[in-house]
């Protein structure tokens, strides 16, 4: 299997500017960097991690607002996506409804396949200048199965947030199965968690990833208020699941709790203010710009496909996520991620040029 993201590679990063990977563009706060330092110099890849990661599974508890056996500590959200699949197998589901398009949704057709899922997606609807769920669909396509449902929220490239009463509706509908919550780009939002839902039948997949911009330091989390599923999830999570730099680094970082708190909150604003800024930019050049609640924006240029402006920008020293990858969406789509004004000035420049040209 090719799997296909966005993000540029270490020997790349001197020479584009990156609107391809959703991550935090503040970058990794200066207390994360200092806590590496003073992990690497205790020497903590010496050592195997606390298999139990007895205390960064108190301070991801902290920081989720759950309790201590409501969460499994995991490798990014990758992990605690995974970890979700085998655990609602193990519990007698057979049948996955994927709404699409999101992240990594033909990899997630072949691995379902895998594990001896039946795998169906449920198409969000293109209305114009938004994506939405039609949660009535996907209500239906679950009726008598045994199914899970996965959703992104906000979604993975359109940006959509699917409001809690409509998700409480949806887990109703589906007292039988789960309905699996990626929140990876949650704390970018002002929108609320479905935590928030206390359902049992409600799993909800976190990561660290994004918001402190460290893809490379793995850690997440997936949590349900279901003890039982929490504790099968658990057991069959690998030992040392989450290498001892990563465990070490975090562990110091989430101790600091305003910090963290005056960094996310700091996230969500300069977000809010930079998405506003894009966004018009963008729209100013004639593109179609989705509404976006997240950090990063789809976009439709219809007269130009995604492949052929990716390796034109990418000329300009510009990396975008071609987003024709993603189910359901055509070849003209990309998505950026939302970076600083100069840096969008310099896209818009870029963009300029190419779209005068075609
Ligand atoms: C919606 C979504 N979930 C999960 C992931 C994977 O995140 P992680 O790096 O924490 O495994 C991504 C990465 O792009 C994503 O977009």
């Amino acid at each position: 299997m090719w799997r296909r993201h966005g993000g540029i590679r270490r020997h790349e990063r001197f020479k584009v500017i990156d609107f391809s990977s959703n991550l935090n563009p503040l970058g990794p706060p200066n207390e994360l960097i200092d806590a590496i330092k003073s992990c690497v110099s205790e020497e903590a890849y010496r050592f195997y991690p606390d298999p139990n990661y007895y205390e960064l599974r108190k301070l991801l508890s902290r920081l989720y607002g759950v309790s201590n056996d409501e969460l499994v500590v995991t490798n990014g959200a990758s992990e605690a996506l995974t970890l979700s699949l085998l655990t609602v197998m193990r519990f007698g589901i057979n049948t996955l409804v994927v709404i699409s398009p999101t992240f990594s949704d033909k990899e997630l057709m072949i691995t379902t396949k895998a594990l001896g899922f039946k795998t169906l997606t449920s198409l969000m609807k293109d209305v114009g200048n938004k994506f939405i769920l039609d949660c009535e669909e996907v209500v239906n396509l679950v009726k008598s199965k045994k199914a899970a449902i996965l959703l992104s929220n906000p979604n993975n490239p359109t940006g959509t947030y699917v409001p809690l009463k409509v998700l409480k509706y949806i887990a109703e509908s589906v007292r039988e199965g789960y309905l699996i919550i990626d929140e990876a780009y949650l704390e970018f939002t002002n929108k609320s968690s479905a935590t928030c839902l206390g359902m049992d039948n409600v799993l909800v997949v976190k990561t660290l990833t994004k918001i402190f911009a460290t893809p490379g330091l793995r850690v997440g989390a997936l949590i349900s208020y279901n003890k039982e599923f929490i504790e099968v999830a658990d057991y069959i999570r690998p030992t040392w699941n989450i290498d001892s730099l990563s465990e070490c680094v975090y562990s110091k970082l989430l101790s600091g709790e305003s910090f963290i708190n005056y960094f996310i909150s700091r996230t969500k604003q300069v977000i809010s203010d930079w998405r506003s800024y894009m966004i018009t930019k963008l729209r100013e050049l004639g593109l179609v710009v989705y509404n976006s609640v997240a950090n990063f924006v789809l976009v439709k240029h219809e007269d130009i496909p995604s492949s052929e402006l990716h390796s034109r920008l990418l000329r300009e020293g510009i990396a975008i996520r071609r987003a024709d990858t993603f189910i359901g969406l055509s070849k003209y789509f990309s998505r950026l991620c939302v970076r600083s004004p100069d840096d969008v000035n310099k896209l818009v420049v870029a963009l300029g040029r190419v779209l005068k040209c075609l």
